[in-house]
């Protein structure tokens, strides 16, 4: 393991490579790399990094997003199948005709999507920022795709009307009410934490909504001692992690999302030695994308 470590380490050395992972990751492949964080914080760190590769751990669409961002550098995604269930739930021609009904109104889309269907789409957003991105539009009406959730979430926080897709996480969109009082049954003093893309009837059990580096940043500075969390149980690794004094409970140790857990330690070497799998995004559509990306990083965050 330590070997792996090593070699993981000097190769991104030799390479001018950077390695992002996601906060699902593999305790492991977070352990290697140099920064990790959430969607958000990822495509930031890949639009600033002067690094030649970015080797991307985590799924398609957040490397598709890096390749976005960084047409100069090349973006590696180590397991090239490790997707998304919720950016499949939405094609560009299925957007077109959604967009068709609401002629006009401005499209919000949530970073976890295709790079075709960001450009289709006017502004991202990530679960980070959500909120603001909506209000920051000038318009009455907001289209959001492709995870309704989200947009339910939004839509509490805005007099905007809000037209969403009717996509989801599975792995969120699954988690129940009778799951999430069971755990509070079994930990009673906890703060229950919730990712915005649970299911409303969810998000009302909730002390806090917030992404997943939101819910890093929120156990390290409360001073509650313990924490029910309502995402992919990968997070429970870094939140140990960052605060060995507290303890954190799964909502439901259901929440695993398989195409996060595909990338190893064997997967990160083999990529930096292959230099691939490279995740690339033909140039048309990568300049309207980055166009609703860039819109994104321009609105202040709270
Ligand atoms: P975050 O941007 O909050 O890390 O979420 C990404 C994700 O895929 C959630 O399922
Ligand atoms: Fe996609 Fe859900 Fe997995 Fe996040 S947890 S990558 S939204 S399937």
């Amino acid at each position: 393991m330590d070997d792996k470590f090593n070699k993981i380490r000097q190769l991104a050395k030799e390479k001018k490579a950077i390695i992002l992972a996601h906060n699902y990751q593999l305790p492991e492949v977070q352990d290697v790399a140099d920064l990790t964080g959430d969607s958000l914080a990822l495509s930031i760190e890949a639009s600033k990094t002067d690094a030649k590769i970015i080797v991307f751990c985590g799924v398609h669409f957040m490397a598709e997003t890096a390749a976005i961002v960084c047409p100069d550098k090349k973006v590696i995604l180590p397991v090239e199948d490790a997707g998304c269930a919720m950016a499949d739930m939405l094609n560009a021609a299925q957007l077109r005709e959604f967009k068709a009904k609401y002629p006009g109104v401005p499209v919000v889309t949530y970073v976890n999507s295709t790079a075709e269907v960001k450009a289709e789409s006017d502004i991202c957003c990530t679960s980070a920022n959500a909120v603001q991105v909506v209000k920051s539009l000038d318009s009455k009406e907001v289209i959001m795709t492709p995870d309704r959730n989200l947009a339910k979430w939004a839509q509490r926080h805005t007099d905007q009307k809000i037209y969403y897709w009717d996509g989801c996480c599975p792995i969120h969109d699954e988690l129940t009410v009778a799951k999430v009082k069971k755990a509070r049954q079994e930990h009673p003093q906890a703060v229950l934490m919730a990712h915005p893309e649970c299911p409303p009837e969810v998000l009302d059990m909730a002390d806090v909504v917030r992404s997943t580096s939101g819910m890093l940043a929120y156990a390290k500075e409360s001073d509650a001692k313990e924490f029910i969390v309502a995402t992919e149980v990968g997070l429970l690794y870094p939140l140990k992690k960052q605060n060995p004094d507290k303890e954190f409970y799964a909502a439901s140790p259901e929440m695993i999302c398989d195409n996060m857990k595909k990338t190893t330690l064997d997967g990160v070497l083999r990529a930096l030695e292959d230099e691939g799998p490279v995740i690339e995004v033909e140039e048309d559509i990568r300049i309207e994308a980055l166009k609703a990306v860039e819109r994104m990083m321009a609105v202040p965050r709270d």
